[in-house]
């Protein structure tokens, strides 16, 4: 199982919107078994792949994802022990050549298991706190051979404990941004969490790639830009390289309704992002292949490095 983790410090960049998106194109274009992990309390991404319902009831039955990464109740969990936390969006009868939407397995907690999950984190000792870094991982280690690629999802700033959390159990890591000033000005705070992630432990995070996305029109100031910014910067090593332009995603009104809670009955491909020549398909299908592409790369991928004048840069870069 290849683990990517779409992670930003900004709320608003799309990243839950890129997690349906890809899984569901992973899982239904390309038949790969996908695990999608959502670490934020609001479940926008759990909740667009398998519906409100299923999530209510399964944290009725006390299924939610806190708890299976609560030590005190679940230490190393085995595999049986970690099946059971799976939510599923039920198999469509394929009929055809339509692309029914494919099976996607979601690990995903409620608001109030995560609010008692951070009071518990936030109440350890700072120096302890490390001590944890591994508990996502330990849940998804017995899953390796069940799922070719898991996605994580995470919330927007808030406990960077947790954020540390889900990207130590990552190799890979998906950037996405917005191209304005709000959403890039402050890249030198992930990439701060990605590289304090991998302090002190043999883990090693590998820059997937930096994808644009909610983009305007390309012909914009805005949009030129931010993308020569983050050019220079990926250059620079600070954050990974580009995806090509013609994986980036659109502002698009298909992207709100395959977003929609209420979609996830819709059952084909074409029914959630709309026609297989539309310029929102084709830039999906672009962006996973890319995806695939980029995890199957056999030579090493460049090591992220913090650069000690990646502020200034990053301000200088823009003007
Ligand atoms: N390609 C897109 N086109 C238009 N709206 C989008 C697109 N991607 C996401 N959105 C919308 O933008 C908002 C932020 O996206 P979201 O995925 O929730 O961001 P994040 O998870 O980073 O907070 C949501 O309202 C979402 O529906
Ligand atoms: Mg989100």
């Amino acid at each position: 199982m290849k683990t990517i983790g779409i992670y930003h410090t900004k709320g608003g960049v799309g990243k839950s919107a890129v997690t349906v998106f890809l899984a569901d194109f992973l899982a239904s274009l390309y038949d790969k078994r996908v695990l999608v992990v959502d670490l934020d309390p609001q479940n926008n991404a759990a909740g667009g792949l398998v519906g409100g319902e299923m999530l209510e009831n399964a944290f009725i039955d006390q299924r939610s994802l806190p708890r299976l990464m609560d030590p005190a109740t679940y230490a190393n969990p085995d595999k049986a022990t970690v099946e059971t936390f799976l939510l599923q969006r039920p198999e469509q009868k394929a009929r055809g050549k339509t692309k029914f939407l494919a099976p996607v397995s979601v690990l995903a907690g409620s608001r109030a298991d995560w609010d008692l999950w951070m009071d518990w984190l936030a109440a350890l000792p700072m120096d302890s706190q490390a001590n944890y870094f591994e508990l996502l991982s330990d849940c998804l280690k017995p899953l390796q051979q069940d799922f070719d690629i898991c996605l994580i999802d995470f919330p927007g700033s808030q406990s960077r404990t947790l954020a540390k959390i889900g990207m130590r159990a990552a190799g890979w890591w998906l950037l996405p941004d917005k191209p304005d000033w709000f959403s890039s000005g402050d890249l030198d705070v992930p990439v701060g969490v990605v590289h304090e992630a991998q302090k002190n432990s043999p883990h090693r995070i590998r820059p997937l790639g930096t994808l644009l996305n909610i983009c305007p029109n390309r012909g914009s100031t805005s949009y030129r830009k931010a993308r020569a910014s983050l050019q220079r910067l990926s250059e620079d090593g600070g954050i990974p390289p580009l995806f090509s332009k013609s994986s980036e995603i659109l502002h698009r009104p298909e992207a709100l309704n395959a977003l929609d809670k209420n979609s996830s009955d819709a059952r084909t491909l074409v029914k959630r992002y709309g026609s297989t020549t539309s310029p929102f398909y084709t830039g999906l299908r672009n962006l996973t292949k890319e995806v695939l592409e980029r995890l199957d790369e056999k030579h090493k991928a460049p090591s992220l490095s913090v650069l000690a004048k990646f502020r200034r840069n990053l301000a200088d870069y823009w003007r």
